[in-house]
């Protein structure tokens, strides 16, 4: 929703209220220049000596006004023609002309109006108005991904654009806000939607009747600093009811123009005041250093109009495309999507194509999104949903689960599950098999039973497909080509092999970092942006279906890393076992956010055994800050197959590896990593209950054995390891 909200006012006004803010900066700096280029009164001069200077230099003197910036400017009518002037207030003498600068008047006339009078104005108010919106619904947008407001300032993430983008916003915002709201309080002061604000008493019926006092013999001009000066307009003098008239910045009066008596006056208005003080704010007139600062912040939008739009843009060219989506409302079919990494909408996409051949009216939408009050002409529901780490929703299944247990189930509307997973995650579909059975329990008739399809198995989908033809009664073939984001071409630079003699050829490969190009760093995409955790999808040979290895470094590395182990029978890693330096591979990046270090300094427990080390060697590695990481670490025998064993030694001695403790399997006291967790069950306890982490990598029995060990361990303190799990302070990545 605030999402939303930022995203489309943003699209639709991106260039107006850019041509605002442009102007706005430009017209900032001409308070300062003014300032600067005006000869200024001191404090001690006052509007009665200053008056009767520039009557001494233009006797037919009409008006003196003085601006916010101390420009002083004198206004007369001499021999049939009228003069105006800058007036030096030390000798009451003109010094530059008093015409207004053609290129300000222009962007005046741009930045208030758009050159059309009031609809220009009119038009330029909903920039304003745009504006506020878009600095108010962003800066949600931060607090949300920093994690709350009091983390306004910490680091920013992603590709150039977005850092660009938020990096800006949240120093600008306060000033973006600031010139938004003064200007629809200009606005709607200018079309007099405020309260009224006049400042002028009411003319005085009677006047002493005398005229011709000079202005340095008047008090109340005497004892009025020029500083405090608006505006004097001087009376007709053959006109004795005429009067001065003063204006300050306190308020307004008529002074007599034979005795200098104040005659009527008036204090300017509270409103009054607030008025001036937001024209202040927002033109700079009065504050010029302020002025220049908004100015500066006004210059960030297009920059961050910019960096905007390529957020946006490659987050509509990554989006599913999904032709002819008949709405919600009009569908019989509703497909409903849970996808963490996209390919689920591609399955989506061919089951729509599918349906709408065999003349359905098909909706495809993201989990996150159900409704079945909107559903009224549908006729069944298909649920096609990923899982993620533990049986957990997929990003555009959040929300789901809450959604279903508030909904009614719609009485002849069945649904079907299909569940795509991976049978070497140990909670195979875990999720769609949790949402099946939640909408059993809730009442909603089952069209197909639940079904999985693994790997992104198109001959899984087939399957199903052919079964839910039957049930539908249309021969329905589902014939699906999983698209794999763009690979690129990895070389390997070098190999260090390990473990031959344990009969597990294991190896470290490490490729060269591939070329980005602009679009992928500005959007943060593919090998721009990754870090250790996150996942290297090689596509091995003979195949279409990528192989996932966890990435053991980092883009700030300079290579891309991954520990492979020959699997029996394994396509994948037998290639990558056999690569030479030199040899390459196709390869794309997928991220992992959910196995990634973070940057709270809280202590962390890494544990992982054989090839788990990889991504874990990564966060130590990448542990510039030195918080304190405590690795415990499962091999089969220390000459041969201690992964990363040199750079472990040099990492304790640099500090980013508090303490390592290893377990080896083989020899005269075979030990498993759990048991050195146990070993060490004190320090263990001590590290959570100060608040720390544990990041668990490797084989599903090691991980078992660990959960085990650390229910064991956390007992005295009565915390769970699902407890911890809840919390987001254990997180496994188990292959
Ligand atoms: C980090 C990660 C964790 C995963 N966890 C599980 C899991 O616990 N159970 C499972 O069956 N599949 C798991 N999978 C496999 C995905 O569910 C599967 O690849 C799915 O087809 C991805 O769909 P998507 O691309 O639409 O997100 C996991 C995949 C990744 C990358």
């Amino acid at each position: 929703m605030i999402r939303a909200l930022h995203r489309w006012p943003g699209l639709a006004g991106l260039l107006l209220v850019t041509l605002i803010a442009l102007s706005g900066a430009a017209l900032s700096v001409f308070p300062m220049i003014e300032h600067l280029s005006s000869p200024q009164a001191g404090s001690e001069l006052g509007v009665g000596d200053l008056a009767a200077r520039i009557q001494a230099q233009y006797p037919g003197v009409e008006q003196i006004r003085r601006a916010p910036s101390g420009r002083i400017t004198a206004y007369w009518f001499e021999d049939g023609a009228a003069g105006a002037a800058v007036i030096d207030p030390k000798t009451g003498q003109g010094v530059a002309s008093a015409d207004a600068r053609p290129t300000e008047r222009w962007l005046v006339n741009l930045h208030r109006q758009l050159f059309s009078g009031d609809t220009g104005r009119l038009v330029t108010a909903a920039g304003a108005a745009l504006m506020l919106v878009l600095a108010a619904s962003g800066s949600l947008l931060i607090a949300r991904r920093m994690g709350g407001w009091r983390n306004w300032f910490g680091r920013a993430r992603g590709g150039l654009a977005a850092r660009l983008h938020i990096e800006l916003a949240r120093v600008a915002v306060v000033g973006l806000m600031l010139s938004s709201l003064t200007a629809l309080w200009m606005t709607a002061s200018t079309f007099g939607l405020l309260p009224d604000q006049t400042r002028m008493p009411r003319f005085p019926a009677t006047t002493s009747g005398q005229t011709a006092i000079p202005p340095d013999q008047i008090a109340a001009l005497t004892a009025l600093p020029v500083t405090s000066l608006r505006d004097l307009s001087f009376p007709d003098t053959s006109d004795p009811t005429d009067t001065f008239t003063l204006k300050t910045d306190r308020g307004a009066g008529y002074l007599d123009q034979g005795t200098g008596a104040v005659l009527a006056w008036a204090e300017a208005p509270p409103l009054a005041r607030v008025s001036d003080l937001v024209t202040m704010l927002h033109t700079g007139r009065g504050a010029a250093v302020l002025g220049l600062v908004m100015g500066l912040m006004a210059l960030s939008v297009p920059v961050m109009a910019v960096s905007g739009f390529v957020l946006w843009l490659a987050n509509w060219r990554a989006r599913p495309r999904i032709r002819g989506n008949v709405p919600a409302g009009q569908a019989e079919t509703i497909i409903l999507v849970g996808s963490e990494s996209g390919s689920t909408w591609g399955f989506a996409a061919t089951l729509h194509r599918a349906l709408g051949k065999g003349g359905q009216a098909v909706h495809v939408a993201p989990m996150s999104a159900f409704d079945p009050a909107r559903y009224r002409a549908a006729r069944r529901i298909l649920i096609l949903a990923a899982t993620y780490g533990d049986g957990a929703a997929p990003a555009s299944a959040r929300g789901f689960v809450e959604r279903l247990h508030s909904a009614r189930a719609l009485p002849d509307v069945p649904v079907a599950v299909l569940g795509f997973g991976d049978r070497s995650f140990p909670d195979f579909c875990g999720f769609a098999q949790e949402v099946a059975q939640l909408l059993a329990t809730s009442g909603w008739s089952e069209l197909l039973p639940p079904d999985m399809v693994d790997r992104q198995s198109p001959q899984d989908f087939a399957r199903w497909g052919r079964a839910l033809g039957q049930r539908l009664g249309l021969g329905l073939e589902l014939a699906h080509l999983p698209v794999q984001p763009a690979t690129e071409n990895l070389t390997l630079i070098s190999r260090r092999d390990y473990g031959a003699e344990v009969q597990a050829p294991t190896a470290i490969l490490r490729f060269a970092l591939p070329r980005t190009g602009l679009w992928q760093r500005l959007a943060g995409r593919g090998f721009a942006r990754f870090q250790a955790g996150d996942l290297l999808a090689v596509m091995p040979r003979d195949s279409v279906v990528p192989r996932l290895y966890s990435l053991a470094s980092g883009r700030r590395d300079g290579f891309v890393e991954i520990v492979v182990r020959k699997q029996p029978g394994g396509l994948c890693s037998g290639q990558l076992v056999d690569l030479m330096p030199g040899d390459s591979i196709r390869a794309f990046i997928r991220t992992n956010p959910r196995f990634h270090i973070g940057r709270s300094g809280t202590p962390l427990i890494l544990i992982g055994a054989g090839t788990g080390i990889g991504p874990l060697a990564g966060f130590i590695r990448a542990n510039r800050r030195r918080n304190p990481l405590h690795l415990f670490f499962g091999l089969r025998h220390p000459d041969s197959d201690f992964l990363f064993a040199e750079e472990l030694a040099d990492w304790q001695q640099d500090g980013r590896l508090a303490r390592l403790s290893t377990a080896t399997s083989r020899g005269a006291h075979p030990k498993h990593v759990q048991d050195a967790l146990r070993a060490e069950a004190e320090q263990v306890l001590a590290v959570i209950r100060s608040g720390g982490r544990i990041m668990v990598c490797g084989g599903r029995e090691m991980a078992a054995g660990v959960a085990n060990a650390l229910a064991d361990i956390l007992t005295p303190s009565g915390l769970t390891p699902a407890y911890l799990k809840a919390e987001g302070r254990y997180v496994e990545d188990i292959f």
